[in-house]
């Protein structure tokens, strides 16, 4: 048990000295009084509430839950509110951000007189944003999982965020549903608060911040709207009391084994393609080098065996929730698990997942029944992406495993959105649409634009599904033949500028290669020619982030911050 003198707050109240005393003022002017505080942990609880963060909505109620259990549990407990990051509002992208949170986060923390901390995220970025940024400053966390939203509904239907949409969106552009219908798919698609409710990134990030073991057990997957939720908020208040107690640090719990477990879950679940790059940059903040091939080994190991859309078909997290959550999805793949990884509730992974059971084998699959028996991503690398490149075979069509077309080259978004309405564009459903310069730093920010909308022509066609390749992302809630996150980015001139129009493009997922059928000579020929863009970004924070921003493969994360594992960042001097 550590003794409150040495609490990191302490060196803010404790002591006889003027400034300590002028801290003390300070609080007893909020009408605080010595009791609130002294010898007690305190404890910031990092908010990403804001008025236009829709699956966040819930914090601004959920803050008083957590704060509850801190005051139970005799910690004292400060909401610190952080930036917000809407992933469907924020342009041109949230990933632009994710970097700019988790300082954020590590400042807060660091400046502050801060002994423990609750993290409440959920929405795509905040998610390792909040982690990376705990990670590095190594005072003791908690994750708060925002929770899923509701399943979508229409006319009985179920509907899931992003991925039904999207199916919707195509069949109002084939001309097979009305304006009516559509717009009852829009009114019933998103219907609470909590975070998009597909295993989309959100939910993958939480299945993994959980694996990590920096969740309470079973939270990630409780409805944001169910009251086990709000139950969930003050057991994070409690707990993180007990952990500072404890010296429950960090690098105590992400281990190499944490993160181990934490690729193991994200395959099994059929993660979103962000994960590969929020993971590899959680794990390089804690001193853990994951890397590309390490996932794709993941990858050919690991069975989906979460029913979940896009991967799976129909169902959705609070199906997952009902069927048993996280733990009982664990509970089929112990084999594959480091069970002796320490958790935030203190106890093994191995002991959280003991009794754990699955109340639904349709959504939890067995390794046996897995919905797809490889894991749900792939790393390809090849004359067109010598650093790898990412697919998600689980969420395409299987005849394009293997395939060989015509590139269509697009280099810019305005440029490609004209031409996939125009009805008269010259591709046919063999093409390999290729869309560049939406890198990290090319956009800069790497936006989410890797789904490239089929052409118009084809979807009336018919055509669901086609190659498509860029140095960008794309949604977790996406699906498709789509090669994403191409390294090094045609930007710094990676070999994806290099590409032209009616080059022939060959994939193949089996053996992991993404080539194009030209000549070394030729390469070397256009690569003479090439120039680079001119940078997008002259000022401000767009301007810092392309100076120091980090290729896909190494988790995008900025060069400066990368920390040793278990190193805090250096405490302020006065
Ligand atoms: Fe917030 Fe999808 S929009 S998680
Ligand atoms: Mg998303």
């Amino acid at each position: 048990m550590k003794d409150p003198a040495t609490y990191r707050s302490a060196r803010w109240y404790a002591s006889n000295e003027m400034r300590s005393s002028n801290h003390r003022s300070r609080f007893m002017q909020m009408g605080y009084s010595r009791e609130d505080w002294h010898g007690r942990p305190v404890i910031a609880i990092i908010n990403t509430w804001s008025d236009i963060n829709q699956c966040h909505s819930h914090f601004k109620h959920r803050v008083e839950d957590v704060k509850r259990g801190v005051f139970q549990a005799g910690g004292f407990p400060l909401e610190l509110p952080a930036i917000s990051l809407s992933e469907p509002i924020v342009k041109p992208t949230t990933m632009l951000y994710r970097n700019l949170l988790a300082i954020e986060t590590e400042e807060l923390l660091r400046s502050h007189p801060i002994d423990g901390a609750v993290l409440m995220g959920g929405c795509d970025k905040t998610t390792p944003a909040l982690i990376m940024g705990a990670t590095s400053m190594g005072l003791p966390f908690v994750f708060l999982p925002a929770g899923p939203m509701l399943r979508g509904n229409y006319r009985g239907e179920p509907l899931g965020s992003g991925t039904s949409f999207w199916k919707y969106w195509d069949e109002k552009r084939a001309g097979n549903i009305s304006e009516e219908e559509w717009q009852g798919v829009e009114a019933g698609v998103a219907r609470s608060y909590g975070h998009c409710m597909t295993m989309g990134t959100a939910s993958t990030m939480g299945s993994i911040a959980e694996a990590l073991g920096l969740t309470l057990p079973n939270a990630i997957s409780i409805p944001a709207a169910d009251a086990n939720h709000i139950r969930m908020s003050a057991a994070c208040g409690r707990r993180i009391v007990e952990m500072v107690r404890e010296d429950l640090t960090p690098d105590k719990i992400l281990t190499a084994d944490a993160v181990s477990n934490a690729v193991v879950v994200a395959m099994a679940t059929g993660c979103s393609t962000n994960a590969i790059i929020h993971l590899i940059a959680m794990a390089r903040r804690a001193g853990v080098e994951l890397t590309m091939d390490d996932l794709d080994k993941a990858g050919r190991e690991i069975p989906v065996i979460a029913n979940i859309m896009p991967s799976g078909k129909k169902y959705m997290m609070e199906d997952f929730y009902y069927a048993g959550g996280l733990r009982a999805l664990m509970s089929r793949i112990t084999d594959h698990l480091k069970l002796d990884a320490l958790t935030v509730s203190g106890k093994t992974m191995g002991e959280t997942l003991e009794g754990a059971e699955v109340f639904n084998d349709d959504v939890i699959r067995s390794v046996d029944t897995a919905i797809y028996p490889e894991g749900s991503l792939a790393v390809l690398r090849g004359n067109l992406a010598p650093d790898g490149c990412v697919i998600k075979p689980a969420a395409m069509e299987e005849r394009l495993m293997v395939h060989e077309g015509p590139a269509l080259v697009f280099d810019s978004y305005p440029e490609m959105r004209a031409s996939v309405y125009d009805e008269d564009l010259d591709v046919t459903a063999d093409h390999v649409m290729i869309f560049r310069g939406a890198g990290p730093i090319g956009a800069p920010g790497m936006p989410e634009w890797g789904m490239l909308p089929i052409p118009t022509k084809l979807v009336k066609q018919g055509v669901r599904d086609m190659v498509r390749i860029s140095d960008a992302r794309m949604s977790g809630t996406s699906y498709g033949a789509c090669i994403l996150h191409v390294a090094p980015e045609a930007a710094i001139g990676g070999p994806l500028a290099l590409v032209k129009t009616g080059d022939r493009i060959r994939i193949d997922v089996p053996n992991r290669k993404i080539e194009m059928l030209v000549s070394d000579a030729e390469l070397e020929r256009r690569r003479a020619e090439w120039t680079p863009p001119e940078p997008k970004a002259t000022r401000g924070y767009d301007w810092m982030y392309a100076q120091h921003i980090q290729q896909a493969d190494k988790g995008c994360d900025f060069d400066y911050l990368q920390t040793d594992f278990g190193r805090t960042a250096p405490e302020p001097e006065i």
